[in-house]
């Protein structure tokens, strides 16, 4: 998957929370990771409801992997059989034996995170499985997602928080984001963060504020509505 030598650097909270040096800043909710991307990411864009042949999600931050075994699961769970196609974009990709540690963390995601580690190729950053067609997509995502070709149905934007990344929530990669949607295809993220919203109304999507998970107030979503 990549050309870099360095893995993210992280230390960890009570063993289980990865956080990254960097950006300062857990990967997922202190709180319940996986009930947040029940309720943020899955939700938020209508999931499992919209699952349908071929469905398409893709990712701004790769991380543990939370949110792609969260889908994969409710993919499967919704009785798919045909491959969930899910492409996310990372910059800093986590050692395998650390992504292999936070996965760990969630003995309801133990039979996708065992799948995962029989299948992930980190070289290729690719999975070929009969419910699962995924690719991480190594480098900056502002430079990445404009050379992508793909189109996405659903998109979970999941950087650091908009503070301490603020690259992964500009105004150019928000439109680039909404450039790579199909018609009638939807966004989601944790934070409500008034900069980000406008990016994405700007970008065509049409924005609403829902309730947050957890501590947090509100979260945001919205559709690109086709004419
Ligand atoms: C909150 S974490 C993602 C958590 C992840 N979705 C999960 O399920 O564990 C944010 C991710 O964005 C990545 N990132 C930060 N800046 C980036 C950039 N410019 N391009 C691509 N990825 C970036 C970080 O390395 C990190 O993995």
């Amino acid at each position: 998957m990549s050309d870099q030598n360095e893995y993210a650097e992280l230390s960890w909270r009570d063993g289980k929370i990865p956080v990254a040096t960097r950006f300062d800043d857990p990967y997922f909710s202190l709180e319940n990771g996986i009930a947040e991307t029940a309720h943020v990411f899955l939700a938020g864009n209508g999931l499992p409801e919209r699952f349908k042949a071929g469905f398409h999600i893709a990712e701004l931050g790769f991380g543990t992997g939370l949110n792609l075994l969260c889908a994969w699961k409710a993919w499967e769970e919704a009785g798919h059989t045909t491959p969930l196609r899910y492409t996310s974009f990372e910059a800093f990709p986590m050692a395998p034996a650390d992504i292999a540690q936070a996965q760990a963390a969630w003995p309801e995601l133990t039979e996708y995170a065992t799948r995962f580690a029989q299948l992930w190729d980190h070289e290729i950053g690719r999975i070929e499985y009969k419910t699962l067609q995924a690719e991480v997509v190594a480098g900056d995502a502002r430079a990445t997602l404009p050379r992508w070709s793909g189109t996405a149905d659903a998109w979970f934007l999941d950087g650091f928080s908009p503070a301490k990344n603020p690259e992964l929530w500009g105004a150019d990669l928000m439109a680039e984001v909404a450039r790579h949607t199909v018609q009638g295809g939807s966004f989601a993220t944790y934070t409500a963060a008034g900069h980000v919203r406008r990016a994405l109304a700007s970008g065509g999507f049409t924005v609403k504020r829902s309730k947050g998970y957890g501590r947090k107030r509100h979260m945001t979503r919205g559709s690109l509505e086709s004419g």
